[in-house]
């Protein structure tokens, strides 16, 4: 069976930032609050002309400049997202016309929130071992901005806005993603609004704005989120200390932290970039991801275990090697 390997990543992240004190401009906050609760100090925010989309289709062509791979040799082009610009035509279809790739291309926006990268690498490599086209362009776009209540200091200080993408390429001999997946159905702990929502609030099953019961969530994340890695190292049959890098959801430094310990994992190799993104939800392991590959933290030949968890309730880990 073919594998896939990791040959290119990129970003994009909007040109707003909004510093822990400016949120404190806007509710009953601090920057104290915040950096010690989180390891937020700041996030971007879309500015005019900037959106869930423009994000998505600016790294996906850096990721496939990196690769070094043309639109023709990609035949699965997906992007996790649970803020899309609009809900059709999806971001993967205008990704197609915009970057040119090949009308056979199967294209298809997937959500699993803040898992939904992790999702979205795993139906890739589905699609990519029936055979045909050797690429497949995964993408992680968010505008958390557009869901927020921005009079709730309880989330709005939490969310940033960004995209991250990679491309995969299959050949035989190439590894396994050995992704483990998982959905704990749940609307209390974290929802968002859906397209109905404004039309009929009482029957709404989502609310108006994201909502979440912080402290249930992060139980939930710390019980997952170290067992979804471990599973992925067994069916890997690899030790913790044979992989590279973890590239973490950034939700909150303490979740990854709380990981590190039960895992056993060296700090060095959870780094993280929450201190400058917020959560990004689905484009927070891409991102994290392209900035290590930029700043020569990951290289050719090097592992990572890459794993998300949120809404839904939904988590995913694999590990990915790159070419
Ligand atoms: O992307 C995946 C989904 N998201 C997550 O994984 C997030 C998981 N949860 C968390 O990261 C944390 O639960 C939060 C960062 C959301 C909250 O941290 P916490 O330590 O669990 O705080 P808390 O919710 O228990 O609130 C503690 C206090 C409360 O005041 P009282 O009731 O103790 O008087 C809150 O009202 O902090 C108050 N508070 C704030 N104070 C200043 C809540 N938000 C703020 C704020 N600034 N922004």
């Amino acid at each position: 069976m073919r594998g896939v390997k990791i040959v290119g990543t990129g970003s994009a992240l909007p040109s707003r930032v909004v510093t822990n004190d400016d949120m404190a401009q806007m509710v009953d906050t601090s920057d104290e609050w915040i950096s010690t609760r989180t390891g937020i100090r700041s996030r971007r925010w879309c500015a005019a002309g900037e959106s869930q989309y423009t994000l998505a289709r600016d790294a996906a062509k850096r990721a496939l400049d990196a690769a070094g791979v043309a639109p023709d040799e990609v035949g699965v082009c997906l992007v996790a997202t649970f803020t899309a610009s609009a809900a059709t035509p999806s971001a993967a279809c205008l990704i197609q016309r915009d970057l040119g790739l090949a009308e056979d291309t199967f294209c298809l926006d997937v959500n699993a929130a803040c898992a939904g990268f992790v999702y979205a690498l795993a139906v890739a490599e589905s699609l990519l071992a029936r055979g045909g086209k050797p690429c497949a362009l995964v993408v992680g776009a968010e505008e958390l901005s557009r869901v927020m209540d921005m009079a709730d200091r309880t989330t709005c200080v939490l969310f940033g806005d960004g995209a991250g993408a990679c491309v995969l390429k299959a050949a035989e001999g190439y590894p396994a993603l050995h992704a483990v997946w998982g959905s704990r159905g749940n609307g209390e702990a974290l929802a968002a609004p859906g397209v109905n929502a404004a039309r009929d609030e009482a029957d709404a099953v989502c609310p108006s704005y994201l909502t979440m019961d912080g402290r249930a969530v992060f139980r939930f994340a710390t019980e997952v989120l170290p067992r979804c890695c471990a599973e992925v190292l067994e069916r890997a049959g690899v030790s913790a200390s044979d992989v590279d890098r973890y590239v973490f959801h950034q939700a909150n430094k303490r979740i990854v932290d709380v990981a590190v310990r039960k895992l056993g994992l060296d700090p060095a190799k959870c780094a993280g970039n929450i201190d400058r993104t917020g959560n990004t939800s689905a484009a927070s392991v891409p991102i994290l991801l392209d900035e290590l590959v930029r700043e020569g933290a990951l290289g050719s030949g090097d592992r990572v275990v890459l794993a998300g968890f949120g809404a839904g309730l939904t988590w995913a880990g694999c590990l990915a090697e790159l070419a």
